[in-house]
C-alpha cells in the first residue's frame, strides 16, 4: 500500500532532486503529482522512467493527498502550507516559513527524530536551512560525546542554494567574462563569477544576515539551546555543494582521533581525512551524494577542548531534498501516517 505524494516546486532545483530521491529510495508511492506555479502548467518533469505533466498549485485539491513536499519559497509556503495541512495532508516544508514556529517540528532524522511526534498540531514539518542541516549531522555525535559549548562557522555556499536563477547567473557571468562581454548582476548583489560574496539573505539590525541567524536559531532548536554559535555565510562560485570551516569548543576533552572514530560510525557521516595532497573532500565531489563529508579534523590548541574541521555536503540533497524525503520515511517507519486511499 502506497501514498499519494505531491511535490510543490517540482520544476525547481530542489523539487527536481526531490522527485529523483523519492524514486531512487523507493518511497512507497501509489500516485505522484508534480506542482508548480501557473507559469509551468503543462511542462514536463521526470520521475524515474516516467514523465509527469506539471499542474498548477493554486487549482489543486489536496483532500486525497497524503504527503506534500513543498519547496517553492517562503511566501508560497506561508500561504499554502496551513491550508494543505488543514486538508489532512502532511506538509514537509523546505522554506524558512515555519522553522521557528513552536508548533512545527524542525527535523534532521539523524539528529532529533523524536521531535517529529508533535507534527499533527499543524500537520507541518519543517526542513532546516541547507547549511544547518549538514553541520548538525556532523556535530550531533560529537555533542553526545563531549558536549559542545561554542561553534564558530564560516560557510562557502554554492549558487544552487539560491535556486535555478543563481545557477544561471554563475553560468552566464562566467561566459560573459570569457568573451569580454558586459557582466550583469541580477540574482546576486555583486558579481559571483570569479568572486565571493559575504552576504546571503537580508541584513538584520545587529549586522548579521538572516542566513547567519538561521544557523544559530536552528542549531539551538534541533541540537541544544545551550550551544553558542556565530556564523559568517558566504556565497562562492560553485554550482553544487556547500562547504563549512567549523571550529568547535567542547566542555569535555576530545582528541582529533576520537572525533574521527566517532564520526566514522555516525549516521549520515563519511570521514575523508588523510593528511596528504587531496586527502580531503571538495564540493564538486559531494554533488549527487547523500553523505555529509568531514575532512581536516584537527585539534585547536588556542582554546580548551577545541577542534577544527571541514564539512561538505550536496546542498540540494542533504541540505534540502534528501532530508525532506528522510522525514517522509520517518513518518512511515513510525506509523505516524496512513494512506487516505486504502488499497482495494
Ligand atoms: N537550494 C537549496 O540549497 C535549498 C536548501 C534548503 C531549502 N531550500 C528552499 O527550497 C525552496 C526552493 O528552492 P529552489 O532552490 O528549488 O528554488 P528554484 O529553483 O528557484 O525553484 C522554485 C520552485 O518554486 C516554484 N514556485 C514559485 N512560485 C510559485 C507559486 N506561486 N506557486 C507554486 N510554485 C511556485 C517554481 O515554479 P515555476 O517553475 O513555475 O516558477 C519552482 O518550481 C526555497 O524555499 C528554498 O529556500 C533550498
Amino acid at each position: 500500500m502506497g501514498f499519494k505524494v505531491a511535490v510543490v516546486g517540482a520544476t525547481g532545483n530542489v523539487g527536481r532532486e526531490m522527485l529523483n530521491i523519492l524514486e531512487e529510495r523507493g518511497f512507497p508511492i501509489d500516485e505522484i503529482v508534480a506542482l508548480a506555479s501557473r507559469r509551468s502548467q503543462g511542462t514536463e518533469v521526470s520521475f524515474g522512467d516516467r514523465t509527469l505533466k506539471v499542474k498548477a498549485l493554486d487549482t489543486y485539491d489536496f483532500s486525497d493527498t497524503d504527503i506534500c513536499i513543498m519547496s517553492a519559497g517562503g511566501n508560497v509556503s506561508k500561504e499554502w502550507s496551513p491550508k494543505i495541512g488543514k486538508q489532512g495532508c502532511v506538509v514537509i516544508d523546505n522554506s524558512s516559513a515555519f522553522r521557528y514556529d513552536q508548533d512545527v517540528p524542525l527535523i534532521v532524522p539523524e539528529v532529533n527524530p523524536d521531535a517529529i511526534s508533535g507534527f499533527a498540531r499543524k500537520n507541518i514539518i519543517a526542513n532546516p536551512n541547507c547549511s544547518t542541516a549538514q553541520m548538525v549531522v556532523a556535530l550531533k555525535p560529537l555533542h553526545d560525546a563531549a558536549t559542545i559549548k561554542r561553534v564558530v562557522v564560516a560557510t562557502y555556499q554554492s549558487v544552487s542554494g539560491a535556486g535555478k536563477e543563481g545557477m544561471d547567473e554563475l553560468f552566464t557571468q562566467t561566459r560573459a567574462v570569457f568573451v569580454a562581454d558586459q557582466v550583469e548582476n541580477k540574482k546576486f548583489t555583486k558579481r559571483i563569477a570569479f568572486n565571493v560574496i559575504p552576504h546571503i539573505d537580508v541584513f538584520l539590525d545587529d549586522g548579521f544576515t538572516k542566513e547567519e541567524w538561521k544557523m544559530v536559531a536552528e542549531t539551538k532548536k534541533m541540537l541544544d539551546p545551550k550551544i553558542k554559535l556565530t556564523a559568517t555565510c558566504v556565497r562562492v562560485p560553485v554550482f553544487i555543494g556547500h562547504s563549512e570551516a567549523v571550529n568547535v569548543e567542547f566542555e569535555k576533552p576530545i582528541t582529533a582521533d576520537e572525533a574521527r572514530e566517532i564520526l566514522r560510525e555516525a549516521p549520515g557521516c563519511q570521514v575523508i581525512d588523510k593528511r596528504e595532497d587531496g586527502g580531503y573532500i571538495t564540493p564538486v565531489e559531494s554533488a549527487g551524494e547523500d553523505a555529509t563529508y568531514i575532512s581536516r579534523i584537527r585539534e585547536d590548541s588556542t582554546v580548551d577542548n577545541g577542534l577544527s574541521m571541514w564539512i561538505v555536503s550536496d546542498n540540494l540533497r542533504k541540505g534540502a531534498a534528501l532530508n525532506a524525503v528522510q522525514i517522509a520515511e520517518l513518518l512511515v517507519e513510525r506509523g505516524l501516517i496512513q494512506p487516505k486511499k486504502k488499497a482495494a
